[in-house]
């Protein structure tokens, strides 16, 4: 793995290739809480996935996704039987076309789709999301980053059933977002929490896979088992995932660290954690680490650590990787503040510095 995005889209000029760019994901808090309507924490990384469109198409005038490391072409007129991958890229290619039209604008026509990401599939850092936003944003590079998340859940509802959306809304937005599911039918509540400044992570591989529908299994039968207990660990990651985002907007990377480390706590509790986990953690604790726990599904699959800086960082990958745990550093970009708010708050200065 290598190489990093920027969540930049640039606008053809011509015959130019048009190119899309997302981000991957990693849950800071709240995995398996946020299933029974707790709030969850995530943050679009540095690391994620690329497409470029050409006008173009093969010999049958069809559109066609070509997606790179995987070797991999698929076409748009496969049918409900074709591979998953194909279905994504109609089901994409067909939102985009509505959506366009419906705004008055040219629907996009026959292309080819060069792609990539550079997250491990499977790893629940939203490899599947992140190359369906960077696909839908290179498809029509003028759609808000709201639009494209819910172009790519139709993409996602292929490879996922019912996905919450949390991956899509995290790659398509960057930054921070607080998200909680939506009862029944209603939609998912997406909230931006600021970066105020830039966040330093650490992402190790358990080298176990892990997955997300048999643990989030295992948690519904702990809960059916064990309702009290199960709802008062619910309830105390509730708490902390309030407590952490205040932290996050404060910059508080001490109490973001402690918390990561309770959020492991409440997570092992439901069976959550394996031996490699435990030990990875703590790893990168005493490598430097303010905090460190599993993030996604558990039960192998990823780590994620935070660490106050790129020195440290390379400190905690160094100690995984001599413990044989591969890694990779990404940051959480801060995000620029709205001139109004800057403004405010140069106005709240003014005043207060003539207060006697
Ligand atoms: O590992 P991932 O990225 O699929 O994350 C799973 C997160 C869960 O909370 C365990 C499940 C879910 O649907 O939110």
């Amino acid at each position: 793995m290598s190489g990093s995005v920027s969540p930049v889209t640039t606008t053809p000029t011509g015959a130019d290739p048009v190119r899309g760019t997302a981000h991957g994901k990693v849950i800071l808090f709240g995995e398996h809480a946020v299933v029974y309507g707790v709030p969850a924490l995530a943050v679009g990384i540095d690391r994620g996935a690329w497409a470029q469109v050409d006008a173009g198409a093969d010999a049958d005038a069809k559109s066609v996704l070509h997606v790179r490391g995987w070797d991999v072409t698929v076409r748009e007129d496969a049918g409900d039987e074709g591979p998953p991958l194909a279905r994504a890229f109609r089901d994409v290619l067909a939102a985009t076309r509505r959506e366009q039209r419906a705004a008055g604008r040219a629907p996009v026509g026959t292309v080819h789709v060069e792609a990539e990401a550079d997250l491990p599939p499977g790893g629940g850092l939203g490899c599947s999301a992140a190359l369906g936003v960077a696909v839908a944003r290179a498809l029509d590079p003028a759609a808000s980053a709201e639009s494209i998340a819910a172009r790519v859940n139709a993409w996602e509802r292929v490879f996922h059933g019912n996905p919450s959306g949390i991956d899509a809304a995290v790659a398509s937005l960057g930054g921070c977002v607080l998200f909680t599911r939506g009862e029944g039918e209603a939609p998912a509540t997406i909230e931006r929490v600021r970066v105020s400044e830039t966040l330093h992570l650490c992402i190790g591989h358990s080298g176990q896979a892990s997955s997300t529908k048999s643990m989030v299994e295992s948690v519904a039968r702990i809960r059916e088992r064990r309702p009290e207990i199960t709802q008062k660990t619910f309830d105390a990651i509730h708490t902390l995932v309030k407590n952490a985002r205040l932290a996050i907007v404060d910059h508080d990377l001490r109490a973001i660290g402690q918390l990561l480390d309770l959020n492991q706590m409440l997570l092992s509790g439901l069976f959550l954690s394996t031996p490699e986990i435990e030990q990875m953690c703590a790893t990168a604790r005493t490598a430097g680490a303010l905090g460190a726990k599993l993030t996604g599904a558990g039960g192998g699959g990823c780590v994620v650590a935070l660490v106050p800086d790129a020195a440290r960082g390379a400190d905690v990958l160094a100690a995984w990787k001599a413990e044989g745990f591969d890694g990779f550093a990404a940051t959480v970009k801060a995000e620029v503040q709205d001139v109004r708010e800057i403004l405010q708050k140069l106005h709240e200065r003014v005043l207060a510095a003539g207060s006697p």
